[in-house]
Order: structure tokens, then sequence, then C-alpha cells
């Protein structure tokens, strides 16, 4: 972890967030996005750089994405995301103090992130297929002094016990499709923002539960995904015939 144990230390720290957050702010602003009060607090609160390793204090400010872990080519296997997605993710959320949230993907700065916003009623539960990571999100939040947020260790395709719902689920990695336990763990008028990668292009879609079913709301262009997608130009759709 940074050692960031001076007051000169603390001090560089507080100013490089806050610089992070004025570049945040600008994007929404150019973008025409709202970055809600409490998300700007919550940008301005977490300690990122205990999120970030060994990373000096300059790279856990950049607004860019932090690689956490690799694989033995040099994938990226996970990391802490970008955090002018996930102030956008967090907005498109329109989470509210008191919610039950559920995080897909763990880098422990998202989860304190929500949970800045929820408490102190609301919780955050976070989930990653990897141990590894699971361990080191659970190492850096109680560090950074965010014990309460729930990690857990198991594929996010399932459901996580039977029956429990939270009020938003938060995906933090690129998906296809949307498996059935989402869903399921949507709680009626509960918000599902997912990065969905479609011809090349990934968009953040927010997904409204309403009478059982997701309806989209509205989506942002959110990236490339990994893999260079084929463009393509598709005519109007057709109206399928009824079922
Ligand atoms: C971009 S990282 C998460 C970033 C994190 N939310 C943060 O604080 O910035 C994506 C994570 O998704 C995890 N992941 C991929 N597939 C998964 C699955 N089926 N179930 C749970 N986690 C999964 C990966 O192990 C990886 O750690």
């Amino acid at each position: 972890m940074t050692d960031v144990s001076t007051d000169n230390d603390v001090e560089e720290a507080a100013a490089l967030r806050a610089a992070m957050v004025e570049q945040i702010a600008a994007r929404h602003q150019a973008l025409g996005l709202t970055l809600p009060a409490v998300v700007e607090r919550a940008l301005r609160t977490v300690p990122r750089h205990l999120f970030t390793g060994d990373a000096d204090l300059n790279t856990a400010y950049q607004n860019a994405a932090h690689v956490t872990k690799r694989n033995e080519l040099g994938k990226s296997m996970s990391s802490v995301s970008a955090p002018w997605l996930q102030a956008m993710m967090l907005g498109q959320a329109r989470l509210k103090p008191g919610e039950r949230v559920l995080e897909i993907g763990s880098g422990g700065y998202n989860a304190a992130l929500i949970q800045e916003v929820v408490e102190p009623a609301g919780s955050v539960t976070t989930i990653d297929i990897d141990p590894e990571i699971t361990d080191r999100a659970q190492r850096c939040l109680m560090d950074a002094g965010y014990d309460g947020v729930e990690v857990i260790c198991a594929d996010a395709e399932d459901v996580i016990e039977p029956g429990r719902t939270f009020d938003a689920i938060i995906v933090t990695v690129g998906s296809w499709d949307v498996p059935p336990a989402w869903l399921a763990q949507l709680a009626e008028g509960g918000r599902l923002v997912v990065p969905l990668r479609t011809w090349g292009l990934t968009r953040s879609w927010v997904l409204e539960r309403q009478d059982g079913a997701l309806t989209g709301r509205h989506h942002e262009t959110c990236g490339r995904g990994d893999r260079p997608g084929p463009r393509v130009r598709h005519p109007p759709g057709r109206a399928s015939p009824a079922a």
C-alpha cells in the first residue's frame, strides 16, 4: 500500500483527489450529465490510494482504471475501474441513503463510494469470482475503515441467497447479456446498471424492474470493449410477430 504517513502526504493526497473530482465534474458537464452531490461528496471523501496497491499518489489519483491483477500473458484480470465511469454509473443508479446495493466485480474502491452514499442505514455487498480479488478488496476496505461492506467470493451469474433482493445492482464487469439471477435479485422498482457490449461498443444501461420484468431506461456509451468489434450498419428493426 502507498505510504501516506506524513502530513504533507495526506495533504498531497487530498489535493490530488480534489483535482480528480474537478476533472470528473468537468467531464460530466461537457457530456450534459449530472454529478449527484452525494456521489461528488463520496469521491471527495474515499482515499483511492488505499485501493491502488503500490501505485504512487499521482497514479492513484489519475482519472483512469488501475490494473490490480494480470494473467501470465499480461492481460488485465482485474482493476479498480476509472473514477469517471464509477461516478457515471453511480449517478445512473440514482442511489439514495438507506438502499441495499449489490456491486458485481470487486475492487474495494467503488464499494466504499457506494457505502458513503447509502450509509448509515443502507448496505453494500460486493461479489467477485476470484478469491485473490475478494481477499484484496476486503483488506483494502478494512484499512480504509469501510469494514461494513459485505464481500462475497462467488460467481455472480448465480443467485447469492434465494429470496434476497437489492434496491440497486451495479455491474462492474463487461457483460454480453443479463443473467436471470440479476433480475431475480432486484427488488421491484430497483435499478440494474450494467455495461452491455454490442457491436464493438459498450453502453452502460439502466434497466428498472417493473412488474417482474426489466425495462430499459437509458444508456450512456462508456467504452469500446476489450476486443475490436465489427462495426455493423444495421437497418431499422422489423417488428417481430406476436409470440
Ligand atoms: C473491473 S473489475 C471490478 C472493479 C471494481 N468494482 C472497482 O472497485 O473498481 C471486474 C471484476 O469482475 C470480476 N468478475 C468477472 N466475472 C465475474 C463473475 N462471473 N462473477 C463475479 N465476478 C466476476 C473479475 O474477477 C474482476 O475482479
